[in-house]
C-alpha cells in the first residue's frame, strides 16, 4: 500500500475509533488507556496496592489510569520521549534498559513495588518476526527487573508480539512466577500481533 494510503486509511481509523473518541471525553492522552483498564478489570491488578511503575509510557494514558486509581500511591514511569507531567507521578525521561536508570527507579522506591506494567514497544517495522523479537527483547528485560522488585505477591503485565520470541518468553515467565496468562484486550487492535502477558506471585 502506497504511504499517502496508509496514512488516510490511518486518519480516518482515528476519526471513527470509538475507543479514541472515549478517551477524549475522558481526559486520556491515549486509545491505549482501554487496554490497561481492561487488563486491570480482569486480574485485579490495582486492587489493595499503593505502588506502581509504568515502563514505556510515553504519551501517559497507562500513568493518567494509574495515578487515577492509587491517588495515594506512589507512581514512576519511564520513556526514551519526554511527555507532559502527570499529578501524583515521577516522570523519568531515559532508556530503561540502561542499568542506570534502573538503578534510579530502585533507589526511588526504596522497597519493593506493587505493580510492574510495561507496553514498552520501538516503532514496527513491518516484519513481524523481527519486531517480535525487539518487542521480546524489551519485555525480557522488563521481567528480568519485575523479578527483582516486585513483591511476592506483585504483578508484572507487559506487552508482547506474537512471534518467534513469544514462546521462549512465556516460558521464561513460568520459570519465575507461579502463575502466567495471556491476553489481548478487546481494545487492542485486531490487526496487531500484540498480546499481554500477566504474570503474579514470584516463586
Ligand atoms: C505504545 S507506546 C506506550 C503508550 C503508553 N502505554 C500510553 O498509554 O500512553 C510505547 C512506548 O515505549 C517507549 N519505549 C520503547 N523502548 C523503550 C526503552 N528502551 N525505554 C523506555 N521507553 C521505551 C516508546 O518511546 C513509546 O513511547
Amino acid at each position: 500500500m502506497k504511504k499517502n494510503k496508509i496514512s488516510k486509511n490511518w486518519i480516518y481509523r482515528q476519526k471513527t475509533d470509538i475507543y479514541v473518541r472515549k478517551s477524549k471525553i475522558e481526559g486520556y492522552r491515549s486509545r491505549a488507556v482501554y487496554k490497561l483498564k481492561e487488563l486491570d478489570e480482569k486480574f485485579q491488578l490495582t486492587k489493595n496496592i499503593s505502588s506502581a511503575i509504568d515502563l514505556g509510557a510515553a504519551p501517559g494514558s497507562w500513568s493518567q489510569y494509574l495515578s487515577r486509581k492509587i491517588p495515594k500511591g506512589k507512581i514512576l514511569s519511564i520513556d526514551l520521549l519526554e511527555f507532559q507531567k502527570i499529578e501524583k507521578v515521577h516522570i523519568l525521561k531515559g532508556d530503561f534498559t540502561d542499568i542506570k536508570n534502573q538503578n534510579e527507579i530502585a533507589d526511588f522506591f526504596k522497597s519493593k513495588v506493587d505493580l510492574i506494567v510495561s507496553d514498552m514497544a520501538v516503532n514496527t517495522t513491518g516484519n513481524k518476526n523481527l519486531d517480535s523479537i525487539v518487542t521480546g527483547e524489551l519485555c525480557q528485560e522488563a521481567m528480568n527487573f519485575a523479578i527483582n522488585h516486585l513483591g511476592k505477591k506483585g504483578f508484572f503485565v507487559s506487552k508482547l508480539f506474537m512471534g518467534s520470541s513469544f514462546n521462549e518468553i512465556v516460558a521464561n515467565g513460568k520459570n519465575y512466577f507461579k502463575e502466567l496468562k495471556v491476553f489481548k484486550p478487546s481494545s487492542s487492535r485486531k490487526e496487531s500481533k500484540e498480546s499481554f502477558i500477566i504474570c503474579k506471585n514470584i516463586k
